[in-house]
């Protein structure tokens, strides 16, 4: 386990004991406030996009093609987007701070 802190869609900060091992996606979905992934993690449907923290995006792993161009077609797309079902929650993602971001 490892805080993970989550700004919800109305902006409100909440703490969670984060699974690491485990995507940043699926800790998120198990949420009320999280995000719905439809897609399971197949980087396909964009619904488990987030804004990372400007501090933390570059200790994240790197997007690859498939993620970009999925992010590059969203309307509330940001130079901070990923796809949450991308990243895994590791130890030294301890602290993450992420924003659920809009609906498309
Ligand atoms: S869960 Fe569908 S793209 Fe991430």
């Amino acid at each position: 386990m490892a805080l993970l802190r989550v700004v919800d869609r109305d902006g409100v900060e909440h703490e969670v004991d984060g699974k690491t091992g485990l995507k940043v996606m699926e800790n998120l979905r198990e949420l009320d406030y999280g995000v719905a992934a439809i897609c399971g993690g197949m980087c396909s449907c964009a619904t488990c996009h987030v804004y990372v923290d400007p501090e933390w995006q570059a200790k994240l792993p790197a997007m690859m093609s498939d993620e970009r161009e999925l992010l590059g077609e969203l309307a509330h797309h940001r130079e901070n987007s990923r796809l949450s079902c991308q990243l895994e929650f590791t130890p030294a993602l301890a602290g993450l701070r992420v924003t659920v971001a809009p609906d498309e």
